[in-house]
This record gives C-alpha cells, sequence and structure tokens, in this order.
C-alpha cells in the first residue's frame, strides 16, 4: 500500500471518488472532474489517495492547510477507506501522511472532526494522538 498526492484528475480518480464518497455520506454526491480540478488545484487542499499492491485507489482524505493571524492551521476533512481495504491500516497511513505534510507546512495543530457514531474513525484518531478539545461546533446551514 502506499499513499501519494492527486496531483491530476483522470478517470481513474473519478471513478474512485463514485465509490468512495458514498461511504462517507449519504447525501452528498460524488465530486465530478471539475470538482476534484478544484481541490488538487488549490494551494490550500491536497488530496492524498490510497494505493493497495495491486495499484488500485482504496481510500483518501483531504488535508486544508491555511494561514490565519495566529499561525498556519491544518484540517483534516473526507477520510474514507473503501469497505472491503478496512481494518489493514490504511486509514492510520493516510492520516499520518497528512500529518507530516502540516508540520512540515508549520501547523502545530491539525484539526478534525468526526461524529460520535463513526467508532472506527474516533477510535483510530485518538490511536493516533488526537485529543478531544473542548470547544462548541457550529454550523450555519444556508436556506435551513
Ligand atoms: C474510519 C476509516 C477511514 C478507517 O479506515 P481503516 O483503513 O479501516 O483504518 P485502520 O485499519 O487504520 O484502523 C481501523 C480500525 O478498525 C479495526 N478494524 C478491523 N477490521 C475492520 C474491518 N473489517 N472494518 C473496519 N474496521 C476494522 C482496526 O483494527 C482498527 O481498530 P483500532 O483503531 O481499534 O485499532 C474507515 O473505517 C472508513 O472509511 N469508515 C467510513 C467512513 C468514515 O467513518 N470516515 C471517517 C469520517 S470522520
Amino acid at each position: 500500500m502506499r499513499i501519494e498526492e492527486a496531483t491530476q484528475v483522470d478517470e481513474e480518480l473519478v471513478a474512485a471518488f463514485a465509490a468512495l464518497v458514498p461511504q462517507l455520506s449519504r447525501s452528498a454526491p460524488a465530486p465530478g472532474r471539475e470538482a476534484l480540478e478544484a481541490i488538487v488545484e488549490s494551494s490550500a487542499t491536497s488530496l492524498l489517495v490510497a494505493r493497495d499492491d495491486v495499484g488500485r485507489i482504496v481510500g483518501s482524505l483531504t488535508l486544508a492547510i491555511f494561514r490565519i493571524p495566529t499561525g498556519v492551521r491544518a484540517w483534516i476533512e473526507d477520510v474514507v477507506v473503501d469497505e472491503g481495504a478496512r481494518g489493514g491500516g490504511i486509514g492510520a497511513a493516510l492520516v499520518g501522511a497528512a500529518i507530516e505534510r502540516a508540520e512540515r507546512a508549520g501547523s502545530r495543530t491539525v484539526d478534525l472532526t468526526s461524529r460520535p457514531d463513526r467508532e472506527a474513525a474516533n477510535r483510530l484518531y485518538v490511536r493516533l494522538g488526537f485529543a478531544p478539545r473542548t470547544t462548541n461546533v457550529y454550523r450555519y446551514t444556508s436556506g435551513a
């Protein structure tokens, strides 16, 4: 298995996300080529993908790194590993690679959120050193 950053969008990447996104969200549509290109081309976001031993894309996460007045911040979003490939350390490898990149970019912290019912994900993050943070998480939903 290897972790790499997607630097261009091709049919394989679009197809991989068509398979992965439904395993992450019941409501979000899979991103098309343009949406993936926007992520790949932005200097603020890195699309990391995991490939299995035969080169198939079996997982992904998106790392956002940006500077704000109080420092450099990093966020991990949309972590997902294909159901058939789970339990083999791919999720841990993806998150580990993201932490490494965030540190290299000068971010002293890496944030993420995970719903409590995502048990495997919550266990994984704690195992990798993430600690719950006491803060209120708010969301404004347009048109709600
Ligand atoms: C969370 C997720 C990314 C973890 O990926 P993964 O490649 O299975 O991660 P790892 O193998 O590194 O660790 C998974 C944990 O599940 C355990 N596990 C073992 N077999 C498993 C299986 N068949 N299926 C799922 N988890 C399994 C692992 O032992 C490990 O447990 P531990 O943390 O207590 O040691 C994956 O389960 C997933 O995509 N879930 C659905 C989407 C999701 O919840 N994303 C997180 C959003 S915040």
